[in-house]
């Protein structure tokens, strides 16, 4: 039986070492925390101590960026036991990591690599996200990433890639508003097209985040506040979706928790905005 506090809703925060302090000293009213999950699989760590003594207090997710899905390297049945052995101890409502691969020949990339689109890929894809889900005991979430290269090998819209994984898996899908916009941008194809796309039942969560604009191209760097055309994309996931908790991540140049929660509030206000039009 789930002691813990479960119940993901409205708009969370990105949990950074950096805020830690602030948290613990005044335990600001935020209804959720996304962990880095592979910050906290080592037993013993400040961080790992750490969600310890707030998780009575706050709902998480688990948030990674190790699966490697997409690699062809055999899956990593020791991260997988760590992921585990966390997921035991800290029961959080989900857990998620991206659509890409991220490490080949046992070496990681420590970059979100993106993938062919392609039919062996979905089902290489597809055995590999059943493996884990068998593993794990659970459905997992897998995140839409950002690209700055298309494949020639491509046979179908990432749109299209992305549905079938989901519909032959059974995982959820979390939905990365700025990924698509910063995709969008790079590839020069409509971000309404592949938003409208996405399996609504699916979506369990949505991202949000900022980019830098190189003149080039768009870097998801995760290092700005949420631009206002993602703020406009996301008006139109929320009425695609509906009533999905959301999620700010910001990685770089940190800034303080309460710039965090005012990103926060703007995500909640346009929420209740689109889903109170409905009632
Ligand atoms: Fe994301």
């Amino acid at each position: 039986m789930n002691t813990l506090p479960s119940s993901i809703h409205s708009c969370g925060i990105g949990l950074r070492r950096q805020h830690f302090s602030t948290i613990a000293e005044t335990k600001p009213n935020i209804p959720w925390f996304e962990i880095l999950s592979d910050n906290y699989l080592i037993e013993g760590t400040v961080q790992r101590e750490f969600v310890q003594q707030i998780r009575p207090d706050y709902p998480i997710t688990f948030h990674g960026v190790g699966l490697s899905i997409g690699s062809v390297d055999p899956l990593n049945k020791e991260y997988l036991k760590r992921l585990l052995t966390l997921k035991k101890e800290l029961e959080p409502a989900w857990i998620s990591d991206h659509l890409c691969w991220t490490s080949a020949y046992g070496y990681s990339t420590h970059d979100l690599i993106p993938l062919p689109y392609t039919q062996n890929v979905v089902d290489h894809i597809v055995d590999r996200i059943i493996q884990v889900q068998d593993f794990l005991g659970e459905s997992i979430v897998i995140e839409n990433v950002s690209s700055y290269l298309q494949f020639k090998s491509t046979e179908m819209t990432e749109w299209e890639f992305i549905n079938q994984v989901i519909e032959k898996s059974g995982c959820s899908l979390l939905l990365d508003v700025n990924n698509i916009y910063v995709s969008a941008q790079n590839h020069g194809f409509d971000a309404e097209d592949y938003l409208l796309a996405m399996p609504k039942d699916r979506v369990k969560e949505i991202h949000l985040a900022g980019y830098e604009d190189k003149t080039t191209h768009l870097l998801d760097t995760h290092s700005r506040p949420v631009t206002e055309p993602v703020w406009a994309l996301f008006a139109k996931a929320v009425e695609h979706v509906g009533d999905v908790p959301v999620l700010i991540e910001w990685d770089n140049d940190i800034p303080e928790l309460s710039r965090l929660r005012e990103e926060a509030n703007i995500a909640k206000n346009i929420q209740q905005k689109i889903l109170g039009s409905r009632q």
